[in-house]
């Protein structure tokens, strides 16, 4: 019955997509009850125990976190049009990509780089804008960068958004003087005159910095520097961050990238804390590409199956990452005080044909939303280390939430997984034991099929998130708690095709639909079909 359900839709799929976007709307909303009613009855291969009774460790609102750099459309274009644009802005950010990132409740932004952060030199991004110097941005395409958008303009964004900020500082070709005058300039309440230069800039109250990130990937664009000598720089570098007491910042090092574990152990044997040496954290990068391959990462969307088995599988790979680096931290530093950051990952294809190659401008399907799901159930698992990670990047860049193209906005796919997994900010983890469920296999490899993560709110409700990697078929799943299950409430993520995405011309053919389910002798029965997400809260 699941089996022939999805593949009716999927042969209807080319009049449904004629239908007018009610009728459709309409339409799959009542495909999506039919399934779970007719569904509901059938035997569950799965199971899932969700140990309440057990809640663990916090997971950081800022495991939810984001990336905006100077890069492509990212920040120009994508979040900043300038107060005179015809695009409805309030003093210069756009007023659409705001409160969709608001919606989001985006809880940290990472700026400005990535590569950028190190050679970006704060003083061009202050003061009148036409007084301010137009620099090379010659990480990314040598295009000309206005500096319209500097210190003011991201701390309004970040303020606007309810937003952590976290800065990354210059240490490819900056210097310790420049970053010290930089960290005075945004956090110093004197009559001092970097403090007085804010003021006279307009803002007279310092901003509130939560992170300090020291330089970006050290290994290459940041300066192709070995562990032993950025290690000494970070020394450098941090001992003169010097800030009012209630406004320090987590001061974060530069760390390794992939499965490397090297960094992590360099600096936590090396940087010693002082009075005047802090190590709060070690950031870590790491980007999914489905063949593995730079020269040819593979397409965003058109794809074959085969490819969305190498992307889920290739990004899983984030656990062994995490574990091994764990096991460092927690051998190297048994007070748990050091944080992991992983400050940078998500998708990465090839460019377009005739897209800009340096703007890293791609499309988002479902596989990314549900690649960015199976990493938010990882990341839980770690939920006592990982204390951030940013997902690159936010808009218009590699594995967006929203794609811009001048006045025109869509929320990705990747958008509508960060939205329905909201609750698990801040939540205290609950262990969710899958049993029984099959594996997906691809040849002699296999992933699981069903992955599930649970959390207790701050709202005090449960929530239970679950996911169906199979392209092509559905699972019945029973769920059961430390007490009876009434009923079920949420919303779900799927879509017509492995690749089906958001475009101006119809932007809502991804988005989610609500579902309600009632509980049976105090189990929960799910029918989750093939390539999908829900997210539930549980009575
Ligand atoms: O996110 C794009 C780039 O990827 C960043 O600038 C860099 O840190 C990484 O290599």
């Amino acid at each position: 019955m699941l089996s022939t359900l999805s593949s009716r839709s999927r042969e209807t799929g080319r009049s449904f997509e004629k239908l007018p976007m009610t009728a459709r709307s309409f339409f799959q909303s009542l495909s999506l009850v039919l399934f779970f009613l007719l569904s509901s009855a059938a035997h569950a291969e799965t199971r899932v125990r969700l140990e309440d009774d057990k809640p663990g460790p916090t997971i950081d609102k800022n495991i939810y976190g984001q990336f905006a750099e100077h890069l492509g459309r990212g920040i120009y274009g994508g979040i900043w049009v300038g107060e005179g644009s015809s695009i409805p802005n309030t003093r210069g950010l756009r007023n659409d990509v705001l409160q969709a990132l608001k919606d989001l409740r985006v809880p940290v932004v990472r700026w400005p780089g990535g590569c950028y952060a190190d050679q970006y030199h704060w003083r061009d991004g202050i003061g009148p804008k036409n007084q301010r110097k137009k620099t090379v941005n010659a990480s990314w395409g040598g295009v000309v960068e206005e500096n319209a958008f500097g210190t003011h303009e991201f701390f309004e964004l970040v303020e606007r958004l309810g937003a952590d900020a976290y800065v990354s500082v210059n240490v490819g070709t900056g210097s310790p003087q420049e970053m010290a005058e930089w960290v005075e300039y945004m956090t110093s309440d004197s009559k001092g005159a970097l403090a007085n230069l804010r003021r006279a800039n307009g803002r007279e109250k310092p901003w509130r910095v939560h992170f300090l990130g020291i330089g970006n990937e050290a290994w290459g664009c940041g300066g192709s520097m070995t562990p032993e000598y950025y290690t000494n720089l970070y020394k450098h570098f941090a001992t003169f961050i010097k800030t009012p007491k209630d406004n320090q910042p987590i001061v974060i090092a530069s760390g390794g990238q992939n499965r490397e574990t090297t960094w992590t152990q360099h600096l936590l044997e090396h940087v010693k804390e002082s009075w005047t040496l802090r190590l709060d954290g070690i950031s870590h990068h790491y980007y999914t590409l489905p063949t593995g391959e730079w020269s040819r990462k593979g397409s965003a969307i058109g794809f074959p199956e085969q490819e969305w088995f190498s992307t889920l599988s290739r990004t899983l790979e984030i656990r062994g990452i995490l574990a091994s680096n764990v096991r460092v931290l927690n051998q190297l530093d048994t007070a748990k005080k050091v944080g992991f950051f992983l400050d940078e990952w998500g998708t990465w294809y090839d460019s377009a044909e005739g897209a800009s190659q340096s703007d890293l401008y791609q499309q988002n399907s479902l596989r990314d939303a549900v690649l960015a799901a199976l990493n938010f159930h990882v990341f839980h698992e770690f939920a006592e280390r990982l204390r951030m990670t940013n997902i690159a990047q936010m808009v218009n860049v590699l594995q967006s939430m929203i794609l811009t193209d001048g006045e025109r906005m869509l929320l990705t796919p990747t958008y509508h997984a960060f939205h329905l997994y909201r609750p698990f900010q801040g939540a205290r983890r609950v262990p969710a034991v899958v049993r029984g469920g099959p594996d997906y296999r691809q040849g002699a490899q296999g992933i699981p099929k069903i992955s599930a993560t649970a959390g207790l709110g701050s709202d005090g409700k449960l929530y239970l998130g679950l996911i169906n990697t199979h392209p092509r078929d559905a699972e019945q799943i029973r769920i059961d708690r430390s007490s009876p299950i009434a009923k079920a409430s949420g919303r779900m993520l799927t879509g017509a095709s492995l690749d089906a995405h958001n475009t101006f011309a119809e932007p809502n053919r991804v988005r989610p639909t609500t579902v309600e389910l009632t509980g049976s002798k105090g189990s929960l029965e799910v029918a989750l079909p093939p390539r999908s997400i829900l997210v539930l809260a549980l009575e």
